[in-house]
């Protein structure tokens, strides 16, 4: 695995404007991304629904690992995965000594699976399961939050990130980025062909 810093946009924590563009070119990058998707979804066979706002699709283990390079996950961490899917992040997460974590999935089936996933590596005590709406979640005692959704999910996001977490909480976002709301990294994971684009901000002082 590889893990490239590129880019770094900018090394502070400023909030966002409301910029249109930004926006703009969010929502078009989701219709056509999702487009595609649901495509690929019907060219394959495969039903195209999905209980929530995202369809399922697990983040590669390599990837996981540099999520929680890049949050920095360390003892005292709680650690949100909003749309936890198999629960790998928090899994892992918490295999750091010291750290628990929250999986907050829509589907039951998908937390049903988190759970036992848990239970196998024996870290099941350290994680609370909830199932439910992310955008229902309580979310304010989270040091450490990571989301792999799609980019206009994180920009309905992003106002409770801003406003719910304490300063100093980390963000962690697979592939989409927050619109105009800068990171202040941006690496690039080679995992043999694939590359997996991931983000980082901190909540800013309010
Ligand atoms: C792309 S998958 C990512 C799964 C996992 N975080 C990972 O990286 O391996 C997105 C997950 O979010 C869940 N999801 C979508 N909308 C949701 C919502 N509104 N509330 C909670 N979970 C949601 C989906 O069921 C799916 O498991």
């Amino acid at each position: 695995m590889r893990l490239q810093s590129r880019n770094p946009v900018s090394t502070s924590a400023a909030r966002p404007t409301s910029a249109a563009p930004g926006h703009v070119r969010a929502a078009l990058v989701a219709l056509f991304g999702g487009a595609a998707l649901l495509a690929g979804l019907a060219a394959a066979g495969r039903e195209p629904s999905f209980k929530g706002d995202v369809p399922y699709e697990p983040t590669p283990h390599a990837v996981v690992n540099a999520m929680i390079e890049l949050a920095d996950v360390r003892s005292g961490d709680v650690v949100y995965d909003l749309g936890c899917g198999d629960g790998r992040i928090v899994i892992a997460a918490v295999r750091r000594p010291g750290v628990t974590g929250v999986c907050v999935e829509i589907d039951p089936d998908l937390l049903r699976r988190s759970r036992a996933n848990a239970a196998r590596a024996g870290v099941a005590e350290r994680i609370r399961f909830v199932e439910g709406d992310l955008f229902e979640t309580p979310i304010a005692d989270a040091t450490v939050v990571t989301l792999y959704l799609w980019p206009h999910v994180n920009l309905r996001l992003r106002p409770r990130l801003l406003s719910e977490l304490r300063p100093g909480t980390r963000v962690v976002s697979h592939s989409h980025d927050m619109g105009d709301w800068a990171p202040e990294r941006r690496v690039v994971v080679s995992t043999g062909p694939k590359e997996a684009v991931l983000y980082r901000w901190t909540i800013p002082p309010r």
